[in-house]
């Protein structure tokens, strides 16, 4: 079993890394984290390549990525919530997927053929709505054929009390990683 993570926060040690790695101490498989403010890949330039050819015009670490999403069998978003939103890092690395909405669209053409299991998981420092980021998540979650989504982790008021401190969240981290291993049980 693979697992694809995108780590939308540019905290090493912070709140959605903690939840992270509490996630994949329970997690079996193998997985890959992507951490989005680190990594090469840049943004989708709109240069609408992908119309007409398969991929990508610019050959960057989205190149590696993809044969990762190809093959995965479970994806998660991580992500603080900025302005009520993912992050925007995170959502720059992952506007190539658009190349795959293109394939569909234009080409008649589906990338992703192996259905996936999704997983989200959230951290906000105060105690706002986690809707958008959310329905964002899931959005990109659809572009990869992760259709099958597990309940929302999120932990709020992390200004106050820190996401690994927070066992609700924590619990939430494990039993999404049992949603994922009950393919190998
Ligand atoms: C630019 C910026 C915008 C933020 N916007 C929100 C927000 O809209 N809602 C919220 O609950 N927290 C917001 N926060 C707080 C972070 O989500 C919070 O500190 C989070 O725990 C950081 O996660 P990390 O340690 O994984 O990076 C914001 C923080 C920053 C730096």
């Amino acid at each position: 079993m693979k697992t694809l993570i995108i780590n939308g926060s540019p905290r090493k040690n912070g709140d959605t890394t903690s939840l992270i790695e509490v996630f994949v101490n329970h997690l079996d498989g193998e997985y890959k984290i992507i951490d989005t403010y680190y990594c090469n890949i840049g943004p989708c330039i709109d240069c609408r390549y992908c119309w007409k050819n398969e991929g990508c015009s610019s050959k960057d670490g989205w190149t590696e990525l993809h044969t990762y999403i190809l093959e995965c069998d479970n994806v998660v978003i991580a992500s603080p919530i900025y302005f009520s939103e993912l992050t925007g890092e995170l959502l720059s690395k992952m506007s190539k997927l658009q190349a795959y909405w293109a394939a569909r669209f234009y080409r008649k053409e589906e990338i992703i053929k192996k259905k996936k299991k999704g997983g989200i998981i959230l951290v906000g420092g105060n105690d706002g709505s986690n809707e958008i980021p959310t329905e964002t998540a899931k959005c990109l979650l659809d572009h990869m054929n992760a259709n099958d989504i597990f309940d929302v982790v999120c932990s709020h008021n992390t200004d106050v009390v820190a996401a690994i401190d927070d066992e609700e969240a924590v619990g939430g981290a494990k039993k999404l990683a049992d949603f994922f291993n009950e393919v190998t049980a």
